[in-house]
């Protein structure tokens, strides 16, 4: 799965160990069964860091039992040696608490590792000064801060330093000099953009150091120049600048390490141009990561490396011929380079038919370049791949058998977003077991791909947008039980779906399944107990969604079962969808109320129940679902008030949208306490009295950056990256006197407030004209009296105004003129009375806009107001021109919504969920943002499996930096 395979990480492993093993102490505190006593002075620095602590997860329960007068020695995390019974190894994780300078009374330790603990923003203790045997000091992730005590230059027997991923403030790096037995150093994410001279001259001191990691240090663009070397020889094999500001010049520091250096990654810096020739001489290399930069080319000398077996330049600048690029890599590279990574460039031409001289290939990635031709049949005979990633080119053709001849030991293929078409026999038979599949907009229909039926292992399939028109075959729900993604969507399937409850699947990701936009018919079926994402929308199932309710273990995400024809009442059994966040209903034939147990959906963000048949008053349970965002009950028969606690419990809501059914009442005040309220529609409806005068406190329709969110959804759906694999709210939505749906972001920039085809009486709060941000307004077919607020001209982002068939009266408001983006009016059937103001805009408009005010005068609806001297009528003469130029927030909002914050928030909600102990440990390193939320491994898994947000790519990569992955030499 990993980008990076095991490899390389376990050469990093195998240094590790190697550098355990050099400790005098093993790991094994079992080992340890002769009894050794510890000292008493020892146990009671033990108890007296114990007592600092609050150990939530009872890491330290074993510790200071007193009536089991327990060795200290046999406490979990503790070792002694084993001949003079001093406490030397102390391992200690997940505890909360200040690092209390006592533990550093013990003064025989010679590994220290306080990895992943919650200590305050504590500082590092001059006393750590007194642990001069010191071997092996791990503090990463452990929330220390301030600046690192002088006296670190003390552990003058140190081998290893890992203080990465705090807050530090490093202001010198003279204590670095002094621990000249260091060969592994990990500085990352630690900002050192002010001190890198220094880091660059103390390294240099090193002459052991083999292994450095400097990643998302912000070490800055150009790295000084440092002293020369005075020891030529350098053993630094492993080094890592990866996520920094740094340029090509870095190339000349690094020409030192020419002879050493095994491992080089300087993925995501700021460099530009073509790899520097003399990359041909870092002759050990075998890993070399230049992704994320604006590398223009490969060098001839490249070819010449040739211990290299990976070579990775995803998501650069490089715009050659891939024949080209190839002949440059071919050397005696062609028989070490293992994967290729070429991803996310601009390479064109054809896939040349000598990559078949690269025998050693497990990788090959050409993603997102404008790859053209056929794919070579000789492809097929790379026989050590393991993953093909093609898509996102323009290869067409025919993809046969003999295309993967000989690729059995394929796992991964993406041949999406090409046109291919692929043609096997009835009856073929793969050499290959895949683990991922995607074929997303190939063409692999009309009939059912029968070759997947010999894919028992797959994880992640995804043929969407395939052209099948057939039925699902039976043999096609027995799948494989590593399986947790599962896309057939936009396909021309038909047919009655069987019960899938035994359906067997990845259990620890839970299900997910797409079978949109099909022609799917029948009930809706019995699903797996632990699916987790489940859509279903625009297919034909009819009948009652109470089969849903066998969905039980609590972990459903995401339902959406729209545009079908079902039936029947929403069923009462939501008490076991705790963790839902989407709920979509909507254009269905749903009726009857809403039940209560909908009050269990505290974790709720999107609930759409339009164009159904649902009744009776919007329950109070519904008042539970405190992280609604998106409310829409348009087109229903919901009756009775709009209950006034909306604005108290559901404070969160965005858009609140209850056109078309049969509510009464007034416009509860409370209403007004939705601050982040951007679509408000309560038209047709029997709503009556007056327009809430607080209209005003709805913050988020007056200022431009408010907390307004993007509101979509960062779940997972691969295919559609139209919305970047995000699943949006789709609201529809008036706009300009027409119906239109919304959605894929483009909702986040509409402020609307529609109002209209009520009773709704009194004047028009004069407060609304603050409103400054609001796109439109609609308070047409009431029965509003009096004057156009005065000071209306000041909501400038106004497009769309209906204020007709009311009874307002009065001169338009001058102020009417400075509405430039007004491109929709409509003041008829009122009382107007006077002039209609001048302005470009005012005057552009047809004269319906005016009609039915029989006092009112002025083009366009009149050509003079009475009393006006003929002549002076010309001057108004300019209307009307600049219209064409559509400047309405429509089109504005096309822009591809991409928020962190809200794909992190779900995330947290969902990693809440699943209570794991190290809920507060961790850190995401985004581009040098840190972002802090639940237990990362299990974030980036969530983020794998549901965030659209976050490519593969990017987790893995990710998960790499963090080192929280495995070696996996599994796979
Ligand atoms: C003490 O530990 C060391 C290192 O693990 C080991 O080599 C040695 O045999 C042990 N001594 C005894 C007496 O167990
Ligand atoms: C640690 O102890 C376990 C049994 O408790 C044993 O299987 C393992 O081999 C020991 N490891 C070492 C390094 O002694
Ligand atoms: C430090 O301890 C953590 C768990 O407490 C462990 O995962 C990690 O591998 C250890 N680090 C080293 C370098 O041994």
């Amino acid at each position: 799965m990993m980008i990076l395979g095991g490899r390389s990480l376990q050469l990093v492993y195998a240094l590790l160990i190697l550098l355990h093993m050099q400790t005098s102490v093993g790991f094994n505190s079992t080992t340890a069964d002769y009894k050794i006593r510890c000292i008493e002075s020892e146990r009671q620095v033990l108890l007296t860091f114990k007592r600092s602590l609050v150990d939530e997860y009872g890491m330290l329960s074993s510790w200071g039992s007193e009536e089991e007068k327990k060795e200290c020695c046999e406490w979990d995390g503790v070792q002694c040696s084993n001949t003079t019974g001093h406490v030397t190894v102390l391992i200690l994780s997940l505890l909360t608490g200040n690092l209390s300078p006592s533990l550093f009374e013990l003064q025989h330790l010679t590994y220290l590792n306080l990895t992943r603990n919650d200590f305050n923003l504590s500082h590092i203790p001059e006393s750590i000064s007194s642990l001069n045997k010191l071997q092996h000091l791990h503090l990463q992730l452990s929330n220390l801060s301030g600046s690192l005590p002088n006296q670190l230059a003390n552990l003058t027997s140190l081998q290893s330093l890992d203080l990465s991923h705090n807050e530090f403030t490093i202001k010198n790096f003279e204590w670095l000099s002094s621990l000249s037995y260091l060969q592994y150093l990990d500085l990352s994410g630690i900002d050192l953009s002010k001190v890198s001279n220094y880091m660059a001259e103390a390294i240099n001191k090193l002459p052991h150091l083999t292994i450095l990691y400097l990643y998302a240090c912000n070490l800055p663009y150009v790295l000084p120049q440092s002293i020369p070397m005075i020891n030529t020889s350098t053993s630094l094999a492993i080094l890592d600048l990866s996520f920094n500001n740094l340029s090509a010049s870095t190339f000349q520091w690094l020409s030192k390490f020419h002879r050493s250096l095994v491992r080089l990654d300087m993925s995501y810096n700021s460099i530009q141009g073509l790899i520097p020739e003399n990359l041909g001489h870092m002759t050990y290399l075998e890993i070399l990561d230049l992704s994320g930069n604006q590398f223009g080319g490969i060098p001839k000398s490249s070819g010449n490396l040739c211990k290299l077996r990976y070579l990775d330049l995803y998501h650069n600048n490089l715009v050659e011929m891939l024949p080209e690029l190839i002949s440059n890599l071919s050397g005696c590279l062609q028989l070490s380079l293992e994967e290729l990574i070429l991803g996310e460039n601009k390479i064109k031409g054809p896939l040349p038919d000598m990559i078949k001289n690269f025998l050693s290939l497990r990788q090959l990635d050409f993603y997102n370049n404008q790859l053209s031709g056929t794919l070579p049949k000789s492809i097929g005979l790379l026989s050590k791949l393991e993953r093909l990633q093609i898509s996102s080119n323009s290869l067409n053709g025919m993809i046969t058998e003999s295309h993967f001849s000989n690729l059995s030991k394929l796992q991964g293929l993406d041949m999406s977003f090409n046109p291919l078409s692929f043609n096997f026999s009835h009856d073929w038979i793969p050499p290959f077991q895949l683990d991922d599949i995607k074929l997303v907009s190939c063409k692999l229909g009309p009939m059912f791909p029968r070759w997947l039926k010999t894919q028992r292992n797959f994880s992640y399939l995804d043929i969407s947008g395939t052209e099948i028109s057939d039925n699902i075959p039976k043999w096609f729900w027995n799948l494989s039980s590593r399986a947790y993604y599962v896309n057939l969507s936009s396909n021309d399937l038909y047919g009655v779906l069987p019960n899938l409850s035994a359906t067997k699947f990845a259990d620890s990701f839970g299900l997910q399944i797409d079978l949109s936009k099909n022609k799917l018919e029948g009930p809706l079926p019995v699903f797996p107990v632990n699916v987790t994402f489940i859509n279903l929308s625009k297919n034909n199932f009819s009948g009652s969604i109470s089969s849903l309710c066998t969905i039980t273990s609590g972990n459903l995400v995401f339902l959406d079962a729209s545009h079908n024809q079902l039936s029947g009442k929403l069923p009462d059994c939501m008490t076991q969808w705790t963790s839902l966040v989407v709920l979509n209903l909507a254009n269905n034939h749903l009726s009857g109320k809403i039940p209560s147990s909908i009050g269990s959906l505290s974790c709720l963000e999107s609930l759409g129940l339009q164009n159904n048949n649902f009744s009776g008053e919007i329950p109070w349970a519904l008042g539970s679902c405190s992280a609604l965002q998106f409310l829409d009950l348009n087109y229903n028969s919901f009756s009775g008030i709009i209950p006034t606690w909306i604005g108290e419990r559901l404070s969160s809501l965005t858009f609140l949208l209850l056109r078309s059914n049969n509510f009464s009442g007034d416009i509860p005040l409370k209403l007004c306490w939705l601050t982040n309220i951007m679509l408000l529609d309560l038209s047709n409806n029997n709503l009556s009295k007056n327009i809430p005068w607080c209209i005003h406190n709805l913050t988020a329709l007056a200022q431009k950056e408010n907390s307004a969110r993007d509101h979509s959804f960062p779940i997972r759906i691969d295919a559609d990256p139209e919305n970047n694999g995000r699943y949006a709210d789709k609201a529809s939505v008036m706009w300009k006197g027409m119906e239109r749906d919304y959605g894929n972001g483009n909702l986040k920039n509409l402020r609307i407030i529609d109002l209209s085809s009520n009773k709704l009486t009194g004047e028009i709060p004069v407060q609304i004209s603050v409103l400054f941000e609001l796109v439109q307004l609609n308070l047409s077919r009431n029965q509003l009296a009096g004057r156009i607020p005065s000071d209306i001209g000041q909501m400038r982002q106004l497009e769309s105004l209906d204020l007709s068939q009311n009874q307002l009266s009065g001169h338009l408001p001058e102020s009417m003129s400075q509405l430039n983006f007004l491109s929709t009016l409509n003041l008829s059937y009122n009382n107007f009375s006077g002039r209609i103001p001048l302005s470009t805009q005012m005057q552009s408009f047809n004269a319906s806009a005016f009609v039915a005010n029989p006092s009112l005068c002025g083009l366009p609806l009149t050509p003079t107001c009475p009393g006006d001297e003929k002549s002076k009528s010309k001057s108004t003469d300019n209307g009307g021109k600049d219209n064409q130029e559509d400047r309405s927030a429509f089109w504005k909002s096309f822009k591809p919504g991409m928020e962190l914050g809200a794909a992190i928030g779900f995330v947290g909600v969902l990693a809440v969920k699943l209570d794991h102990p190290w809920k507060h440990f961790c850190f995401l390193l985004f581009n040098n943002v840190r972002v802090r939320f639940s237990n990362l491994k299990d974030c980036l898994y969530l983020l794998v499996a549901a965030v659209g947000l976050v490519t593969r790519e990017h987790v893995s990569r990710l998960g790499r930096k963090l080192k929280l992955f495995e070696p996996s030499v599994s796979s």
